[in-house]
């Protein structure tokens, strides 16, 4: 890990940049806040954890089923889940630099108490806060600022949303996919997609954005069976998840419990999945939250149409009760880099960066080069090498500069291995393999290549 932590993330930003993972969104006409775009190799990490969180919560599991609902549904789906009546943050103004804020936020980082969604004690408690921008305790009055971001449709008289949550249109398809699947209980429904939250504030780098992905799975139960088991065994998968799958570190993770006091009047046990991150300490990664039949029930009365199951083994109508583990994988990513990020010092002089990623992770599995890029006859070696080992794995063919700033950029992007092919390889048909972690080198047949990677990479 990086020796001084509170510029990890000013480095974690650079080498995204610099490695093409994520870049500031639209730069060219001045960017737009908490607005970015994955590059290359940011693009392939998060399409691998989106893999690695199906095969766990969707592909692995007889009972959990995929979905791909639209950003945009009717609007009235939005007023039976509360997001149009209920979805608010309280914002609050320094009236002397102008700077607007989120008033729980402040107070929860002035004094640790949080005052979500009660203005009087926000407004009470700011009156001691000053503003961490200039100092100044003019505050306006909070006020609520519903966080919907509304449009136009073509041929639709009323505004829609784009949606907050991929969860409604989960709930929204719950009747067909009892119709048409069958499901005995438990059973579950996961989506992975993008929402929007036109967030107060945003900031510390993907942490919150305004735009970002989420991978949620709503699972449904009898609500007459305990619930306890099935919650614990969803909790222990999304921190299986965060340690098996992306490699973080245990330590750094925590269970935070939602006080009885803050649950919503439906639920009965929320808690979230904590990063200790190097701004502000533990943060929320993701949720697991019992939404008893809150939903359902919500739907049914909104829409008019009965969204209930029957239980053929009990001969019982029912409306079952919902567990939901619900993650961001924007901010997944930022943990991965966070976990991955390592600086080594490798010889009085040198200094080098290597992203430790989990191998499943890795955007480029193996890079392959030709020692020297003006030898026809070392490239055409190398290419066919590159080509055999791409039929199965990530990889990258590299020939720019010399080999020692290769292996410097497949460090940064967190390439387990390269292999190089120099004017011995012409002889001997044989490769040098070079591993990240250790840099240790060895010789490698060429015949041999696949059977070793597959058993060095098998996870
Ligand atoms: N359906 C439940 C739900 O949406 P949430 O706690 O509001 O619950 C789930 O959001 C997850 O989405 C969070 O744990 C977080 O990882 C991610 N998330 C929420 N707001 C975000 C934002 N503005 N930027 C990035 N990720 C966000």
């Amino acid at each position: 890990m990086s020796e001084n932590i509170n510029d990890l993330m000013e480095k974690i930003v650079s080498l995204c940049k610099r490695r093409g993972f994520v870049f500031s969104a639209g730069e060219i006409y001045g960017g737009l806040s908490g607005s970015y775009s994955y590059g290359p190799y940011g693009v392939t990490l998060k399409n691998k954890i989106k893999k690695q969180w199906w095969d766990r919560f969707v592909s692995s599991r007889d009972e959990v089923y995929g979905l791909d609902g639209p950003i945009i549904l009717p609007s009235r789906l939005w007023e039976a889940s509360g997001h149009i009546g209920g979805f608010n943050d309280a914002m609050v103004d320094c009236k002397k630099c102008r700077k607007r804020w989120r008033a729980d936020h402040l107070v929860v980082e002035a004094t640790g108490q949080d005052l979500e969604g009660d203005l009087d004690a926000l407004n009470k408690a700011l009156l001691e806060i000053p503003c961490p921008a200039c100092g100044a305790k003019k505050w306006s009055a909070a006020r609520f600022f519903n966080m919907m971001f509304k449009t136009e449709m073509n041929g639709v008289d009323d505004s829609v949303y784009l949606r907050p949550e991929t969860a409604g249109a989960i709930f929204a398809e719950f009747k067909n996919i009892v119709d048409v699947m069958r499901p005995k209980l438990p059973f579950g429904v996961a989506q992975i997609g993008k929402a929007f939250r036109n967030e107060i504030i945003v900031g510390n780098f993907i942490f919150r954005t305004r735009e970002f992905e989420q991978m949620e799975l709503e699972y449904f139960i009898d609500p007459e069976k305990d619930w306890q088991p099935i919650f614990s065994e969803l909790l222990k998968e999304q921190e299986n998840f965060f340690i098996d799958d992306l490699g973080i570190n245990p330590e750094k993770i925590r269970q935070y419990e939602h006080p009885k006091e803050k649950l919503s009047h439906y639920s009965q046990k929320t808690i979230d999945l904590e990063y200790d991150m190097p701004f502000g300490g533990f943060k929320e990664l993701c949720g697991l939250a019992h939404r008893g039949d809150f939903d359902l029930k919500q739907h049914s009365q909104f829409s008019n149409e009965k969204l209930e199951y029957f239980d053929v083994a009990s001969n019982r109508r029912l409306t079952p009760h919902v567990l939901e583990p619900s993650f961001g994988l924007d901010r997944c990513f930022l943990v991965v880099l966070l976990s991955a990020y390592c600086e080594e010092k490798i010889s009085e002089k040198e200094t080098r960066v290597v992203l430790r990623l989990p191998v499943n992770l890795a955007p480029v599995t193996i890079a392959v080069f030709p020692l020297l890029k003006n030898k026809p006859e070392l490239v055409a070696a190398a290419r066919k090498v590159y080509e055999n080992l791409r039929l199965n794995f990530s990889c990258e063919f590299d020939d720019n500069g010399n080999v020692g700033k290769r292996y410097r950029r497949q460090d940064e992007i967190g390439t387990p291995f390269c292999v190089t092919l120099d004017f011995d390889s012409l002889d001997d048909d044989s490769v040098t393999v070079r591993d990240r972690d250790t840099m240790t080198q060895e010789r490698i047949k060429i015949l041999e290549l696949e059977k070793y990677f597959f058993e060095r990479l098998k996870k």
